[in-house]
């Protein structure tokens, strides 16, 4: 029977088509050409109305069976190419873990902060406690209850930022202030030493850490703006040997052990008597080299003995109470510590500061 044949050639040929369909696009056309509204299958199967109803239900059977077959083979072969695709966009999509991540630079806290909280540490393992004050201050805290004279230089309008200057009439005037209701940036944190004494009676151990400014031209040396660390302590038979054994102590925990403190005799308004200390020479170890300027030692910090007339200004007994106080710049012992060998190297942003040490 003709028909019939017809459609055995054409279940060959459909598989056939079929297994060679190579993407699940492919494989629909192959259904529309043969299973489609006007595919060759459907062709065959509306040309049954034409047929003797003798001969209607063989072939009407064996078209049902070639769509059978023909659906069974498209649905394994759609299963076939979707799982091909599935691993090949697995395959493309996969993630290489063993790739070497993409580093990103952390940031961290900038130098001066880190010489200041360790500077911090050792004094706070010694029991002291922080003490802070405003920037912008009074001039009798700044300098008259820290016993400075009237006429002293650091008073002048050239050494210190004044804000407001009651004394001398207009702002901006330029005459020299006097008058103690001035109001300045604050040259030292001193001024929050007598704040302290002025509220809290000994023992007082306390560090003051903060922003000071003074009317210097940035150098390698000098900075108009800078970080200070001040203690002081006040309590009963304080003596020097005790501001002594605490700075050797500050010195050997900041530079390292082998590093020694030397005083020498100074002079400051609120302290009497008074020292510089230097420490001995990192690169050098005080044969003298360039770093040091030859002399084998870098000086550090300033301190001495509480002047009793400032204890006059805050009400402290002198009789009773004696003590210390010292202070240092903190992006100077940054510097000493490094060897960094000018001050303004550390505020230009260079990336080198602001990575690890
Ligand atoms: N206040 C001083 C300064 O700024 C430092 C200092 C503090 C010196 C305490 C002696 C005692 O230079």
């Amino acid at each position: 029977m003709g028909i019939i044949d017809d459609l055995d050639a054409l279940q060959v040929e459909a598989l056939a088509a079929l297994s060679a369909a190579e993407s699940l696009d492919a494989l629909d056309a192959v259904r529309v050409a043969y299973l489609g509204k006007k595919g060759s299958l459907t062709a065959v199967l509306r040309g049954l109305g034409a047929l003797s109803p003798e001969e209607r239900p063989a072939v009407g059977k064996a078209s049902n069976e070639v769509r059978q077959a023909l659906e069974t083979a498209l649905e394994a072969r759609r299963a076939e190419l979707s799982s091909a695709a599935l691993e090949a966009r697995v395959a493309a999509e996969a993630v290489d873990v063993t790739l070497p991540a993409r580093v990103r630079p952390l940031g961290h806290r900038h130098l001066i902060q880190q010489i200041a909280a360790q500077i911090i540490d050792v004094f706070i393992g010694l029991g002291y406690r922080i003490a802070e004050g405003p920037e912008v201050e009074l001039d009798y805290y700044n300098f008259t209850a820290l016993n400075h004279p009237p006429e002293h230089p650091a008073r002048a309008a050239t050494d210190t930022f004044y804000v407001r200057d009651l004394s001398a009439g207009e702002a901006g005037s330029g005459a020299a202030p006097t008058g103690e209701s001035d109001v300045l940036l604050r040259t030292h944190t001193s001024p929050v030493q007598v704040r302290v004494m002025e509220r809290q009676k000994p023992p007082i151990y306390i560090l003051c850490p903060g922003t000071v400014y003074r009317r210097d031209i940035a150098d390698p040396s000098h900075l108009p703006q800078f970080t200070q660390i001040e203690g002081l302590v006040v309590d009963e038979s304080i003596t020097f040997a005790d501001l002594k054994g605490t700075l050797d102590h500050f010195v050997r925990e900041i530079f390292g052990p082998d590093r020694r403190a030397r005083f020498r005799p100074h002079f400051f308004p609120f302290t009497e008597p008074s020292a510089e200390v230097d420490v001995s020479c990192g690169i050098c170890h005080g044969a003298g080299c360039r770093f040091c300027k030859g002399t084998g030692w870098l000086e550090i910090l300033g301190c001495g003995m509480v002047d009793p007339d400032v204890y006059a200004y805050v009400g402290i007994d002198p009789e009773r109470y004696t003590g210390f106080a010292f202070g240092m710049g903190v992006e100077r012992i940054a510097a000493l510590k490094y060897n960094i060998p000018d001050l303004r190297m550390l505020l230009e942003g260079d990336m080198r500061f602001l990575r690890q040490f």
